[in-house]
This record gives structure tokens, sequence and C-alpha cells, in this order.
């Protein structure tokens, strides 16, 4: 086994030799863009410790985590056009950057690009990655499309919106795990625990995203404050905050996210501190907390080294003391 950080290098090492800009430049050039931007690389780097947690190597794996990666990556040039984001990792958004049919058609090429990484795999194997990726990624469309539904919609309940996130962000976690697995020839139920883990990481992951897409660091955040704000996502803040509220802050609320200001700030304002001053924040955190550590406890079911968990662990925990 390798640190966090080794599989890391290991993986943007194989991405800068991959990664080249062909013609036509306009097709190609967002692709290198977004893909250098930088970013966590957080599922690429789970492919790669899955894959030598059960017993294979990581280098066996590079091609897999770099489907996950490009997938990922296709995922955010289509979701910032439909959220109308400016900004990504601290730079213009492609679309921004280019326009909007650019963002389309990379994003396109980059989904394609990512089922073509899997043509190095072979029988079993190549199969069952290709099937695990298809129906991750449709899940995944199916995320992105009740996320875009709930912002016009005033009655959505927790639990549609626990599954919206599992769909749009958690099932490529779980993936991201089982395809490691997948690699290394795991057993059925090595691969069923660690996609549950990847799942529920995924949970924690998405409601982390939320918290921050509010309460984060402009300095640092890398996306626009306030972006789901704005967008009048229902997210778990604001399903909380609308739960814990007054009948009066009820209606303040839900007035503000039926509105969409030429200019934002006010509301930004006025709902962040309805976030807090309802409990929702605090709620958020203990929620995020929560389900790191049913995260944690399926690991206790894996029949794997306990060097091994610990790595899985720090993992997690690192993910819940993000700030980015
Ligand atoms: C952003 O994912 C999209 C979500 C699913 C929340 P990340 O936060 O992993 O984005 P990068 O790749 O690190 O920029
Ligand atoms: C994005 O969710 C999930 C996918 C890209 C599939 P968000 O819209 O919350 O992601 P960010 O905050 O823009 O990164
Ligand atoms: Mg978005
Ligand atoms: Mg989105
Ligand atoms: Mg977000």
């Amino acid at each position: 086994m390798h640190t966090i950080s080794d599989y890391q290098g290991y993986f943007l090492e194989y991405l800068s030799q991959k990664n080249k800009t062909k013609e036509p430049k306009n097709l190609y050039e967002p692709i290198s863009y977004i893909l250098n931007l930088g970013g966590k690389r957080l599922r690429p780097t789970l492919v790669l410790m899955a894959s030598e947690i059960f017993g294979s190597s990581y280098e066996k794996a590079l091609d897999a985590a770099l489907a996950i990666e490009v997938f990922h990556n296709f995922s955010l040039i289509h979701d910032d056009i439909m959220d109308d984001a400016p900004l990504r990792r601290g730079k213009e958004t492609v679309h921004e950057r280019w326009d909007i049919n650019t963002g389309i058609l990379s994003g396109d090429a980059m989904l394609i690009n990512a089922y073509q990484l899997f043509e190095s795999y072979e029988g079993d194997t190549f199969r069952e990655l290709a099937k695990l990726f298809t129906k991750t990624a449709i899940e995944v469309c199916e995320g992105q499309q009740y996320d875009i539904d709930f912002e016009t919609r005033d009655d959505v309940t927790i639990p549609e919106y626990l599954k919206m996130i599992e769909y749009k962000t958690a099932v490529l976690v779980g993936a991201a795990m089982q395809m490691g697995a997948i690699i290394a020839e795991a057993s059925e139920n090595c691969r069923e625990s660690i996609y549950d883990f990847g799942r529920l990481l995924g949970l924690a992951f998405q409601l982390q995203d939320d918290y921050l897409d509010a309460f984060g660091n402009p300095e640092t955040f890398g996306k626009q404050v306030g972006g789901d704000i704005i967008e009048n996502k229902k997210t778990f803040l604001y399903l909380k905050a609308l739960e814990y509220a007054s009948k009066d802050e009820q209606k303040q609320l839900e007035g503000l996210f039926s509105l969409s200001p030429e200019d934002p700030t006010e509301k930004i304002h006025t709902v962040k501190s309805l976030f807090e001053s309802t409990g929702a924040k605090d709620r958020t955190r203990s929620e995020i907390e929560k389900y790191t550590e049913e995260a944690f406890a399926v690991l206790d079911e894996l029949s794997i080294a306990d060097e091994k968990k610990q790595l899985l662990k720090l993992f997690g925990e690192n993910l819940m003391n993000r700030s980015v």
C-alpha cells in the first residue's frame, strides 16, 4: 500500500501523459483546460486505492481511474451550464471562457472518451466495468434532472433530496471504489461493501458540498459562494431551514426562493442568516458526520487488513474536514 498523496501523484503523472490537445482545437482545448484546472482528484484516487486494497496493483487501475475522472469533469462542464455557474476551481467555467455549444460538445467527447478508456480491459473485467459505468452514468443523469426539477418545486422532501444526491453524486463515488475491486477480482461481498462505503461517503460529500456552497470561504472555495441560493436549489440546508423555521420565516424563505433578483447579494445574505438562525447549518454538519460514521461502520464488515481500513478512514476524515 501507498499513501493517499502517492496515489494522487500516480494519477496526476498518468493524466499528464494522456492529456494531449489535438485538432480541432475548439473541441480539445476545453477538455485539456478543465482536466488541468486541478480539483481534488478524489474519485481516481479511490479507484487506485481500492485496486491495491483488494490485492491488485494501482497500475492496472489507471485507465479506469482516468475514465472516472474524465467522466466527472464532463459532468462538471454540463453541470456548470445547467447551474449557470461562472467559476470552477477558481477559474472561468468552460461555457464562460468559450461558449455553451463548446461546453456541450467537448463534454460529449469526454463522455465518449471515458467509455473508450475501458477498452484496455478484457473479458469479465471489461464487461463488469462497462456495466457498472453505464448504470452509474445513467443514474447521474437522473440525479441531475431531479436537481433541476427541484429548483421550481416547493414541496421537495428530505427523502427526495437524499435520492437526488445519491444519484447525482454518491453513486459515482461508490462506483469508483467498486471498479478497483472489480479490477482486483475481489469477491462479490467485498465489491458490494466497498460500493456501499463509497456511496455513504458520497452522501456525506454532497451534503458538505451544499454546506460549503453557502458557508465556504470565497477566497479559497473556487466556486461562486451562494450559487445554490441564487439558483433556488433545494439543498439539505434549505429543507431543514424550512422545517425548523417559524411560520413567518417559512414564508420569507419560500418567497426568496421563488425569486431570481438581478443582484442576489441581499437574498444570499438573508438566506444564510436563516440557515444559521434556524439551526439548519448545525444540523447539516451533524448529518455530514452521521453519513461519514455510517460509511465507517461498513468498513467493519470488510475482511481487509486493519491498516487498509485506516487508510480509507483517513480519506473519509479528510473529506469531512475539507474547505474546498
Ligand atoms: C464537485 O466535485 C461536484 C460534486 C459532485 C459535488 P468535486 O468537489 O470532487 O470537484 P473537484 O474535482 O475536486 O473540483
Ligand atoms: C453536481 O452537483 C453533481 C454533478 C456534477 C453530477 P453540484 O451542482 O452541487 O456541483 P458543484 O457544486 O457545481 O460542483
Ligand atoms: Mg453545480
Ligand atoms: Mg448542479
Ligand atoms: Mg454544489
